[in-house]
């Protein structure tokens, strides 16, 4: 039966009793739904809606097969198998491609994800439609970093934490953790997971555990002992404040060349980059991105508490760890960045901040309120899947969207990242509040973020 069907075979030329072969595959746990929103248009765009799967769901208290009709309503387009196994390899499904092709071997996709097997269980449903990022153990043995070749004596280990917890390092223990200060992409063996403002993350292990280890390297306008006093003053700020949506600081170093501030390594990257789908991670599922709102809220509530700002609150700031718990980071760097921020606005790095910028603080006047409009763009990042600042799109940025939305230009429906599969139109509409109210352009209208736990939760 399938041995006659080739990559160039129309979907709609496939046979009923292939479709109820599929759709024993892709009906239980919604596997479905993964291929629907996978499903564009020439043009790029989606080809579904919600309402469209809506109208899917619906079938099946019909008696109906959703993967069938979505089958028969995709094949009018004269879409291929080809397309259709392109799909279902992406969303690991493997067993339904080989039910077409049954000489696939492998996913050409992004080696780190688990391949799914067989038909989805609860396990594999959460993993493709909710999120799945996870990281491979093996793998991570892999990216250990190599010692360096004068390492040969007993590694110097920072051998106690000081009684507050913190690990003090050598610079030349990090540099053999980091393989030298690798910096190809950690993903290919290196150890670099990124670069921002204060110079370049990477990756090392520290007592059989996965760190990472920032730089620093912002001495444009800074002499050697100011940024030694901002340093220290910095670590105190970090061993000071301690919650659970706020990233680890492990330890630090301050007798090499460059200053380094050693953190918990955060196995799912940052929100910016899951919201992107960087890498072909999975879309957040809506449970998901509550979640990290609320998570992101509880911790900016604690750092202002403790009479905190943060002032670089952005989805870049935000790490989730192999949970997808958000822990806001860099909230002890941002009084060192002061400087840099007010005098270089001009900067690829400040425009990209800018975007998440109240008025008052382009202005130059921090206040805690000023963090709280920064957290409305997030949200607005959350609810959209979009980028705070795209130069193709109109309006450029994010936080302009609540005009086009307040002003009927286009619908909260519209505006809501079409990867969610699980929406609830609810508690979209009460994030939506959320973030709208903290976007006010005046200050004191906006409200705090102890009062954003409670408006999410719906009490
Ligand atoms: N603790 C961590 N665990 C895993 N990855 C991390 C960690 N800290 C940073 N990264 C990665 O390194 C990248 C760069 O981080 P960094 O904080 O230096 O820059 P940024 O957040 O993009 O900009 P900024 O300098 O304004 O904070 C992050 O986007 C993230 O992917
Ligand atoms: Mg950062």
């Amino acid at each position: 039966m399938s041995s006659s069907i080739t990559s160039e075979t129309l979907v709609r030329k496939l046979s009923h009793s292939t479709l109820r072969n599929l759709s024993d595959f892709l009906d239980p746990q919604d596997a479905w739904k993964g291929v629907l929103v996978d499903i564009h248009k020439d043009t790029g765009e989606p080809r579904y809606t919600q309402l469209h799967l809506r109208r899917f769901e619906r079938l099946v208290t019909q008696g109906k097969s959703p993967t069938v009709e979505l089958l028969y309503d995709w094949g009018t387009t004269n879409c291929t198998v080809g397309e259709l196994v392109e799909i279902l390899i992406r969303h690991k499904l493997l067993a339904p491609a080989r039910v077409l092709l049954p000489d696939i071997t492998a996913a050409p996709v992004a080696t780190h994800w688990r391949a799914v097997e067989d038909p989805p269980t609860e396990y594999h449903r959460e993993q493709t439609q909710l999120c799945a990022v996870k990281l491979d153990k093996a793998q991570l043995k892999e990216e250990t970093p190599s010692t360096l070749p004068d390492s040969t004596t007993r590694p110097e280990e920072s051998e106690e934490p000081d009684e507050e917890g913190f690990y003090s390092f050598t610079y030349r223990e990090l540099t053999r953790i980091t393989g030298n200060w690798d910096e190809r992409p950690a993903s290919l063996g290196g150890s670099r997971l990124g670069e921002g403002g204060f110079g370049i993350v990477f990756k090392g292990l520290h007592n059989i555990k996965p760190v990472a280890v920032k730089k620093l390297n912002l001495v444009d306008d800074l002499s050697p002992e100011e940024l030694r006093s901002q340093f220290n003053q910095e670590i105190q700020t970090l061993k000071m404040l301690k919650h659970v949506n706020l990233v680890n600081m492990v330890g630090y170093s301050c007798d090499g060349q460059y200053p380094c501030l050693v953190y918990a390594y955060m196995s799912n990257g940052s929100l910016l980059d899951r919201l992107a789908c960087l890498d072909g991670s999975s879309p957040l599922s809506w449970q998901v991105r509550c979640a990290i709102t609320l998570g992101t809220a509880r911790g900016l509530e604690y750092l202002h508490n403790n009479n905190h700002i943060h002032r670089d609150v952005k989805s870049g700031n935000i790490l989730l760890d192999e949970s997808f718990v958000p822990k806001i980071s860099d909230f002890g760097l941002t009084r060192a960045s002061a400087k840099l921020s007010c005098t270089t606005v001009i900067t690829e790095r400040i425009v990209g901040t800018t975007a998440y910028m109240a008025p008052e603080a382009l202005r130059g006047e921090i206040t805690p309120k000023s963090d709280v409009f920064s957290f409305g763009v997030v949200l607005l990042e959350i609810l959209s899947g979009l980028p705070p600042v795209d130069e193709n799109r109109d309006p450029k940025l994010l936080m302009e969207m609540k005009d086009e939305i307040e002003d009927e230009e286009i619908t909260l429906e519209e505006f809501i990242d079409k990867k969610i599969l699980d929406l609830d139109m609810e508690s979209v509409e009460r994030m939506y509040n959320v973030a709208s109210q903290r976007l006010n352009e005046r200050k004191n209208r906006r409200p705090l973020m102890n009062e954003v736990i409670a408006e999410l939760e719906g009490s």
